[in-house]
C-alpha cells in the first residue's frame, strides 16, 4: 500500500494511531514463543502493574474491544430478567447494536440527561416493582467515565451512585473506555475513581488512550469474577496471542503514560474549547471535563469544514458537533483547524 499523506482530524480519539512507547512494547515482545491465551511472563506483569494501581485483590481480564468490555463484565453480573440502568446517551445504550442486550438478555432502561451524567434521583423511580414478578429486576447501574459528553462524575457522585446502588442490592458498573481522561481531569488516581468510588466492574480503556487495541475487565470483588473466565471465552474474548494486549498495557500503565497521553488530550480540549468559544457563532454546549468538544456550528458550515478536519455531528436537530483530541493532537492542529473556522464563518 502506498503511504498516504497523514490527514488530521477532531472525530474521534479512536482515529490516532498507537503511542511509540505502545508499539515499541509490541514489537519487543514479538520475541520467541511463549504460552498462549495469558500464561505468559507479560501478562503477568501486566497484571502486577494493574495490582499496583488498583490493590491485589483485582480481577483483571484482558480482552479485544470495549463494546466486548462491557458485554461480557454486565453479562458475568446479570440474568435476563435483570434491568440496566444508564444514560440515554450511554455507549451501551446507543453504540453497541443492542449487544448489552442481545449477550445479556437484560432491558436497558434508559435515563434521559443533558450533560450525559444520571444522578440517584432519577433511579429512584425505576425500583418501584422490585421483587414483583411482572417487572424486570434493576440489577446494574452502568455509567460512563469519563462520558459520552466529555463530562467526568467527581468521587462524591460515584460514591452517591454506589451507596445507592449497593444499599438497594445493585452493582455499579463503569464504562471507562476513557477512564484515564477522567482521572488526569481530576487530577486523581484510577483507584480514587473507581475501587475507592464503590465501583465493582469496570471496563478499562485502552485503545483511545494510546493503545493499537486492548481493554480489561476489572472485578474489584473478586467473587463476581467466579465464572468470568468461561464468560469471557463463550463470549469471543479470549485473545489467543494475549502477550500483545498485555505488553501495551504494561507500557501504558508505567512511568504514568496514561496519565501523560490523558493530560496531554484533555488540554488539547480545553484550548480547542477556548479558541472555537471566542467566535461568535459558535456555542460551546457542554464543560469541557475531558478530551470532548461539544459545539453548535451553523448547519452550513459543517460540510465545508468536515472535508478538512473530519468531525461527527452529534445532534443533526441542534446542529451539535463532538470534537475529540487525542495523545497525538497537537497546538498546531488547533490553530489551523480553528482559522479554518474563522475563515469558513466569516464567508
Ligand atoms: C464510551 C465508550 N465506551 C465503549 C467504547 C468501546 O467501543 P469499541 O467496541 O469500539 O472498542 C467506546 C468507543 O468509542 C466509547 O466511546
Amino acid at each position: 500500500m502506498k503511504p498516504t499523506k497523514s490527514k488530521r482530524s477532531f472525530a474521534s480519539d479512536n482515529n490516532a494511531g498507537v503511542h511509540p512507547r505502545v508499539l515499541e512494547a509490541i514489537v519487543a515482545a514479538n520475541r520467541g514463543h511463549v504460552v498462549a491465551y495469558g500464561d505468559d511472563p507479560y501478562t503477568k506483569a501486566a497484571i502486577a502493574k494493574f495490582h499496583e494501581h488498583f490493590g491485589k485483590s483485582t480481577e483483571i481480564y484482558f480482552v479485544f474491544g470495549g463494546t466486548g468490555a462491557n458485554v461480557i463484565g454486565l453479562k458475568a453480573v446479570t440474568e435476563s430478567y435483570n434491568a440496566i440502568i444508564c444514560a440515554d446517551t450511554a455507549h451501551i445504550n446507543v453504540d453497541e447494536c443492542g449487544a448489552p442486550e442481545k449477550f445479556t438478555g437484560c432491558k436497558l432502561l434508559p435515563l434521559s440527561t443533558e450533560d450525559g451524567k444520571i444522578r440517584v434521583e432519577q433511579i429512584k423511580p425505576l425500583l418501584h416493582g422490585v421483587g414483583f414478578e411482572h417487572h424486570v429486576q434493576p440489577k446494574v447501574i452502568s455509567i460512563s467515565q469519563s462520558t459520552e459528553m466529555g463530562t467526568v462524575y467527581t468521587p462524591h457522585e460515584l460514591k452517591r451512585l454506589s451507596r445507592f446502588a449497593h444499599k438497594n442490592g445493585m452493582l455499579l458498573h463503569m464504562d471507562g473506555a476513557r477512564i484515564a481522561n477522567a482521572a488526569a481531569g481530576l487530577t486523581l488516581d484510577l483507584r480514587e475513581i473507581t475501587r475507592d468510588a464503590g465501583v465493582d466492574i469496570l471496563s478499562f480503556g485502552g485503545a483511545k488512550n494510546g493503545m493499537m487495541y486492548g481493554e480489561a475487565v476489572v472485578f474489584f470483588n473478586a467473587a463476581l469474577a467466579e465464572n468470568f473466565k468461561y464468560i469471557r471465552k463463550q463470549g469471543t474474548h479470549l485473545p489467543s496471542k494475549m502477550r500483545f494486549i498485555s505488553a501495551q498495557f504494561e507500557a501504558l500503565l508505567s512511568n504514568d503514560l496514561w496519565r501523560r497521553n490523558a493530560e496531554h488530550a484533555n488540554r488539547m480540549a480545553t484550548i480547542l474549547a477556548k479558541e472555537l468559544g471566542k467566535i461568535p457563532q459558535i456555542m460551546i454546549t457542554q464543560k469541557v471535563e475531558a478530551n470532548g468538544v461539544f459545539a453548535i456550528i451553523p448547519p452550513k458550515y459543517i460540510p465545508l469544514l468536515q472535508k478538512s478536519y473530519f468531525f461527527y455531528v452529534w445532534n443533526e436537530e441542534t446542529s451539535e458537533v463532538r470534537f475529540m483530541t487525542s495523545f497525538d493532537t497537537t497546538e498546531d492542529d488547533i490553530r489551523s483547524f480553528v482559522a479554518l473556522v474563522k475563515k469558513t464563518l466569516r464567508n
